[in-house]
Parts: structure tokens; C-alpha cells; sequence
């Protein structure tokens, strides 16, 4: 065992996952890029009362904040997730509305650590700030459902409730404790815990003696105001209009209590369920405001990216890309042929690796097998006294001598034109 290994919750992601990440992030800025999202970059710590609006009742909050104190006696903390950053941004720089941003990054939770359940786990995400109007929150939805759609994911449910506006959500809890108190008897001891704290975590257990009293306890709709409702409605509308399937739940309430409104958490049906959900969002529209801020509305959502790839791999898509170079140099000589060479096929634009170590012909043939490269360049005594280069295509076995003048032209005409890293001297 070695002396030190990654803290529990946490992973080295190594190569070529962390390639997968790279292309998963990639895809996702192309995605909502063409939608008018830009890209924010918050810090990963900040003033511990920030996080503190995501809900003092929440797990997240009361349980789970990497919280402490600096050198300088500021309580900070660890972001446990994005959104209350964005919106503290919001806040402080009052950018123009529309605002829509998208981010990426690791968030930190004190979680029990399992499959799919990690202490630093990446997600991202987009926030949208200043829009009442419910083609917003389709819009929003929509970006989710094309990222997944462009992974390949195909086992995906979108779970949708609406959470009314914050006079609605008070009296429905309301209503919910008192539900939960008049039957308290039938519930789990650790859900009778849970009311004292927040009802509505109540309706996240999977307890069976929970599940029976949740199955009669009142729904959020009934509390909905009429303002409310008619926004949901436009929202199932236009999710229809754009053929996006959904499941109504209204026991949905979600883990943060920011939201208000439109709510929703993408579900892998592959997934095992204690960690299906690889995504979720909904409104904010307090958010702002309690943080400093302007009245302003906002919508967004978050996608794990470690759970979404779990996903990927229970469908057998999205795989980690294959790591190869163009080109692999074999030099027999000493070395400062593959030296020279490399370098100027990297300032050409392809890329290229080589042997160290003056290993013998066999061995290097062998690395460049092993590094996927299309061609290996051969340099021996031979090819140095005909100021040229052997090219092996490592998959047809044929060998040519190529002039070293013609070498960027050789893998121009088989590798296709690239972009100069930089201009040749
Ligand atoms: P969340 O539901 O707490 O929402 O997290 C979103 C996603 O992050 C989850 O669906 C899950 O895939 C992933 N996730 C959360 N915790 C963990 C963990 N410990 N390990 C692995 N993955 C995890 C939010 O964070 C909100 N900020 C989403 C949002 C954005 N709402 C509005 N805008």
C-alpha cells in the first residue's frame, strides 16, 4: 500500500479520462455557446453567509459545507455548487439582463462517499438571470436535453414539477408538517427527524414506511397561485412543442430550497436509483435579491459530470477518446535526430513523440505500436547519409523513404492540412 492515497470522496482522474472530461466539457461550451451563454469562472471558495442562501435547512448547508475559518478569520467555504456564486457575481458586478452565463468545476460536499457519490465532483452548468418569461425555462430545459442527446445518452428522463412562488411553497409546507405531525406514528424515526427540520426533505426518503405516508400526503399543485400555474402550463407547452418527453412529479422538491416555480432533474433509467439523478435546475427567482441584489429572476441547472458518465458507460456511449499521436520518431543513432525532428513536426502542426533513453530498435518499434501513431520515422545511419527518412505506416507495415525537405508534405498529403503552432524560421 503506498504511503498516501486520495482522501475518501475524492479521484485522480488519469488519461485518457481526463481527455473524456475535457471532450465532455468541449461539447457542452458548443452547445450552449450556440444559445448565447458565456462563460463565467467564479471562485472556488468564498464568504461562507453566500452559501448560506442555498438554504439554512438544507443537507447541503447544514451538513455538508466544507466550511472554515482563514488565516485572516473570514468563515469560508468550499462552493458546494455554482449557482449561489453566479448570483453573488450577479450581485456585486450587475451586468446588463439577459445574463446568461455556463460554467464547469469541482464543488465539494462532505457526502458518504460511494459509486456516484463524491466528496469534490464536477458538474456543469448554465444560469440565466433576469427573464420572467416561461420560452426561458424551455430554453434552459432544451440545452440540458441536446447535451445529453450529443453524449449519445439515450436512457434519460426529464422529471418536472412546478414549486409555486414563495407565498405558495410557505403555505404548502405548511400544510405538509401538519400532514407529516398527524401521522407521525407511521413514520421512519430518521424521516421524524427530518420534519423537524424541513418537511419537504421528508418527500426525498425511499424508507417503505415514508413511501406509505408520502403516497397521501397533500401535492404542492393545490397551493399553486394562478400566476404559477399559468407559467407551468406554458412550460409543459413548449417542452411539447419541441417533442421533449417529461414526467410530471409533483413530490418533486429538490435538495436546495432557492427554488421557486419550475423545477426538474434529468434521471438515467440505467443508473442504479440511489444515484440516478445526473442532473437538475429550476427558478431562483429570490435568489438574487437575498444575496444583496437586485429583484431579479433567474433559472439554470446543474449536471453532474462524474454520474453523467457513469451514465455513459451503463449505455456503452461517450467512451474515452483514443489517445494517439500522428507521428512516433524512432532514432537508432543517439537521439538528436528525434530531437530535431519532433519538434519541427509539432511547429507544423501535427503532433508527435518519440524513444528516450537510447533504446534499442525493437523497443522503440514497440512504443510507437503503443502510441497509436499513424506513421513511425525511422532515422538510422542509412537514412542519415541520404538526408532522408524511412515512414513505416504502422497499419499496412509499408515502409517509403521520404526526403527530409518533403516530410511536412508527406503528412500534410496523408494527414490532412493543420494550422502552424507556430511560423517556421
Ligand atoms: P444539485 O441537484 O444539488 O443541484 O446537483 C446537480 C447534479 O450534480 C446532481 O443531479 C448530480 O448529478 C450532481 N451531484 C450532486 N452532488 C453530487 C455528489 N456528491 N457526487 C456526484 N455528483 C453530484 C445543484 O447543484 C444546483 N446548483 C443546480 C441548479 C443550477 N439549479 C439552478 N441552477
Amino acid at each position: 500500500m503506498p504511503t498516501f492515497q486520495t482522501s475518501p470522496g475524492t479521484r485522480d482522474i488519469l488519461p485518457p479520462d481526463a481527455a473524456r472530461w475535457r471532450q465532455f466539457n468541449a461539447i457542452f461550451a458548443d452547445t450552449v455557446e450556440a444559445a448565447g451563454y458565456g462563460c463565467i469562472i467564479p471562485p472556488i471558495f468564498e464568504d461562507a453567509t453566500v452559501f448560506h442562501r442555498i438554504g439554512e435547512a438544507t443537507d447541503v448547508v447544514s451538513k455538508e459545507m466544507y466550511d472554515f475559518e482563514d488565516k485572516g478569520g473570514r468563515h469560508v467555504s468550499l462552493r458546494p455548487e455554482q449557482t449561489a456564486s453566479v448570483c453573488r457575481a450577479f450581485a456585486q458586478h450587475r451586468p446588463t439582463t439577459p445574463w446568461k452565463v455556463w460554467y464547469t468545476g469541482p464543488n465539494f460536499r462532505y457526502e458518504k462517499a460511494q459509486a456516484g457519490r463524491y466528496r469534490q465532483f464536477d458538474q456543469v452548468g448554465i444560469e440565466a438571470l433576469g427573464v420572467h418569461d416561461s420560452d426561458l425555462d424551455v430554453e434552459v430545459i432544451a440545452l440540458a436535453w441536446k447535451f445529453y442527446q450529443r453524449l449519445g445518452l439515450s436512457n434519460v428522463q426529464l422529471v418536472i414539477n412546478s414549486l409555486g412562488d414563495d407565498g405558495d411553497r410557505a403555505r404548502y409546507v405548511d400544510a405538509l408538517r401538519q400532514y407529516l405531525q398527524s401521522h407521525q406514528d407511521a413514520l421512519t424515526p430518521e424521516a421524524r427527524q427530518t420534519l423537524e427540520r424541513n418537511p419537504l426533505r421528508v418527500l426525498d426518503s425511499k424508507r417503505q414506511g415514508d413511501l406509505d405516508v408520502i403516497a397521501s400526503a397533500p401535492t404542492i399543485k393545490a397551493f399553486l397561485s394562478v400566476e404559477a400555474n399559468e407559467h407551468f402550463e406554458k412550460v409543459l407547452t413548449g417542452l411539447r412543442a419541441l417533442a421533449i418527453p417529461f414526467t410530471q412529479n409533483e413530490y418533486l422538491v429538490r435538495g436546495l430550497d432557492y427554488y421557486r416555480r419550475t423545477s426538474f432533474e434529468f434521471v438515467s433509467t440505467a443508473l442504479e436509483s440511489a444515484q440516478n439523478a445526473i442532473g437538475g435546475g429550476g427558478r431562483y427567482d429570490g435568489l438574487v435579491q437575498s444575496l444583496g441584489g437586485p429583484d431579479t429572476p433567474g433559472i439554470g441547472f446543474a449536471l453532474g459530470l462524474d454520474r453523467t458518465l457513469l451514465a455513459c458507460d451503463a449505455e456503452g456511449v461517450f467512451g474515452a477518446p483514443k489517445s494517439s499521436v500522428d507521428v512516433f520518431v524512432v532514432d537508432v543513432i543517439d537521439g538528436t535526430h528525434a530531437l530535431a525532428v519532433t519538434n519541427n513536426i509539432q511547429d507544423a502542426g501535427y503532433s508527435a513523440d518519440r524513444a528516450f533513453d537510447g533504446r534499442s530498435m525493437k523497443a522503440q518499434m514497440k512504443s510507437a505500436d503503443r502510441s497509436g501513431a499513424r506513421f513511425a520515422i525511422i532515422i538510422a545511419q542509412d537514412e542519415v547519409a541520404s538526408g532522408s527518412y524511412t515512414i513505416r505506416d504502422m497499419a499496412s507495415a509499408q515502409q517509403q523513404l521520404v526526403a527530409k525537405s518533403d516530410l511536412v508534405e508527406f503528412l500534410t498529403r496523408n494527414l490532412g492540412k493543420r494550422t502552424p503552432r507556430r511560423s517556421p524560421s
